[in-house]
């Protein structure tokens, strides 16, 4: 059974509730399952215990939420020390109001997330442009929620969003799966 732990931070429930969306799409995938949990309750043992992690941040101030962040510091750096996490299977997904034209720095916190996903060595999954739903659900880096409309009213995530989010879900899992099958990186 290919295990999957799904890690967000949210303080309104939108980034929440896509966490939970990109988990029901890992669920889907037959030998595979998934573990939903806050960044402030991760602990290292959640991580090594895990075939594959998907990061979910809101964008706050143009980019990734403090708590990810401190998880990533503090948590997988450790694992970083040990080479821990090399090889295990990564993916992002984010919300964010999406004031302006360019997304209010949505792209930056996935992004940055994928770039410590990097820096720890493990196989990072992007969305293909072919997911149904990818011009109003998500971007290349993963599954993204605009939860803002254009006077920045909170809207929450759209139906488009989550279904996204389910498949981007499913492809991290299939690609976890085939993966802990078959190791790309050997020691
Ligand atoms: C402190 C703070 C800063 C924010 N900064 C941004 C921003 O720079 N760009 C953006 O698009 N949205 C920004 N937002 C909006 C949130 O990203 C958006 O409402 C998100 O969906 C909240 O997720 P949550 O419901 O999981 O907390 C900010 C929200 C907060 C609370």
């Amino acid at each position: 059974m290919a295990k999957i732990l799904v890690v967000y931070a949210s303080d309104y429930g939108n980034t929440e509730k896509m966490a939970h969306a990109v988990a029901e799409g890992v669920t889907l995938v037959p030998g595979t399952e998934a573990v939903v949990k806050k960044a402030e309750e991760v602990v290292a043992d959640d991580m090594t215990a895990s075939d594959g992690i998907i990061f979910g941040s809101p964008v706050h101030m143009g980019g990734m939420d403090w708590r990810l962040k401190k998880l990533i510091d503090t948590v997988c750096s450790g694992l970083w020390m040990q080479d821990l996490a090399i090889g295990k299977v990564a993916g992002v997904f984010a919300t964010g109001s999406g004031f302006g034209g360019a997304g209010g720095g949505a792209e930056l916190t996935m992004l940055s997330m994928l770039n410590n996903i990097a820096e720890l060595g493990m196989i990072m999954i992007p969305l293909p442009k072919n997911t149904p739903g990818y011009a109003k659900g998500g971007m290349q880096w993963g599954a993204y929620g605009r939860t803002g409309d254009e006077n920045l009213n909170p809207v929450g995530v759209s139906d488009e969003a989550l279904s996204v989010a389910r498949l981007h879900g499913s492809n991290i899992a299939r690609a976890t799966k085939a993966l802990k099958e078959n190791p790309v990186f050997k020691a």
